[in-house]
């Protein structure tokens, strides 16, 4: 959506997948959905140094609302659980230099069972929305037909367009769809929302994570020419800093995400977040590698037998980035290739070993090398172009 937002992918944190619908504040006031854990989480992003890093969007997600519409039919927040009203929160959390997005549903309740947006309440819901001075609305698709989502997924980019203030619009609605061609047409997309979920939810294991990789990878020739500035693939939330992932399982979910150039919404808990994960999530290559401006989207370049998948994303500046991934689950694998095997064909290329965090000094296209590969993990580099290179990356992409 051309709307002058995003150009980059979005990065922030996002409540639904570590804290879904917890509404007992009575019992588990730390972890239940009130404006106490967006102003904890607005804390933490702007004083342990995401905000600088471009974590910088606060997320509610689903149960935040009251279930009934006030007086004049617009949506209100839960009364014990956010007192000091939506607009408050904005102001808190703008006062800390972040954005605040919201969620609502196009439908007649929210996935959670909450009040949903019908067609004939799009234009009040924006509105409110635009009053609270909310930045982003992820806009879900439960309890509506197809019929109904086609029409109320461009009516809620317009009606947001015409409240006058800027907010990123998430879509949901291809997930609601298969997520593919001909049901999903990503150019309209791209046209109308900034981000768009293409497929199921995410969820706090490896397996989770897997299989939303392998579902994004495998249909790479329709996703990866959607992407581009503002207008982004999302393959759901960071669940790195919660249960269910390895350390080589958390870089390789980071390493995923920054070659499919996917948002960046962590959901987790910054509070008590350990200092692994945070070195993850704070990698300032990896980081750069996901927000090049440039904003090609990266593919799978080989699944080999051995369990070893390569992926490539070309950076702005004729650099490049390159994942080795292992499927593996015995003991890390001694994989041996060269750059001219993955298409790399100007000469001598300056690595550096993203995790590792350092240079690996030059290699030449030809030098066969060898990158060990742990099980579940990744090896990712960050690729210098040659200093005499002349022709852009965008050309290694023809011979793909
Ligand atoms: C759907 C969405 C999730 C989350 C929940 C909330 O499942 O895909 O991301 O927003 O609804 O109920």
């Amino acid at each position: 959506l051309d709307n002058g937002l995003m150009r980059t992918p979005p990065m922030g944190w996002l409540a639904w997948e570590r804290y879904r619908c917890d509404i007992d504040c009575q019992n588990d006031p730390k972890n239940c959905i009130s404006e106490a854990l967006f102003r904890d989480m607005a804390d933490r992003l702007s004083e342990d140094g995401w905000r600088e890093l471009g974590y910088v969007y606060i997320n509610i997600d689903d149960c935040w609302a009251s279930m009934d519409r006030d007086a004049n039919g617009r949506l209100q927040a839960d009364p014990k659980r956010f007192p000091s009203g939506i607009p408050h929160l904005a102001q808190y959390i703008h006062d800390r230099g972040l954005k605040l997005g919201i969620y609502g549903d196009m439908g007649t309740h929210t996935c959670g069972g909450y009040p949903g947006t019908t067609l004939d309440d799009i234009t009040t819901d924006a509105q409110t929305f635009a009053d609270w001075e909310v930045d982003m609305l992820k806009f879900d698709g439960c309890y509506s037909n197809a019929k109904e989502q086609e029409k109320g997924y461009p009516a809620m980019s317009k009606a947001l367009n015409a409240t006058g203030r800027p907010i990123a619009y998430s879509c949901s609605w291809p997930a609601y769809q298969g997520g593919l061609p001909p049901k999903v047409n990503y150019t309209q997309l791209g046209e109308i929302c900034n981000l768009w979920r293409n497929y199921g939810d995410i969820q706090d294991s490896w397996s989770s994570v897997l299989t939303i990789a392998d579902w994004f990878f495998n249909n790479q020739d329709i996703l990866q020419p959607a992407a581009g500035p503002g207008r982004w693939n999302d393959p759901d939330m960071l669940v790195v800093g919660d249960f269910g992932l390895s350390m080589e399982q958390s870089r390789s979910q980071m390493a995923l995400w920054a070659i499919m150039a996917a948002p960046l919404f962590m959901s987790n808990d910054l509070r008590t977040i350990s200092s692994g994960a945070r070195t993850i999530l704070q990698n300032r290559v990896a980081i750069g590698i996901n927000q090049d401006p440039m904003g090609v989207q990266g593919r799978r370049l080989l699944v080999e037998k051995s369990g070893i998948e390569v992926f490539w994303r070309p950076l702005s500046d004729k650099a490049s980035a390159l994942v080795f991934f292992s499927r593996r689950t015995d003991m890390p694998y001694r994989y041996l290739t060269s750059l001219a095997k993955l298409h790399y064909t100007h000469g001598t290329y300056q690595i550096y070993d993203v995790f590792a965090e350092r240079e690996l000094g030059p290699l030449k296209d030809s030098t066969d090398f060898v990158v060990s590969v742990n099980p579940t993990g990744v090896v990712m580099w960050y690729i210098s172009a040659p200093a005499d290179a002349d022709q852009n990356s965008a050309h290694m992409g023809e011979k793909l």
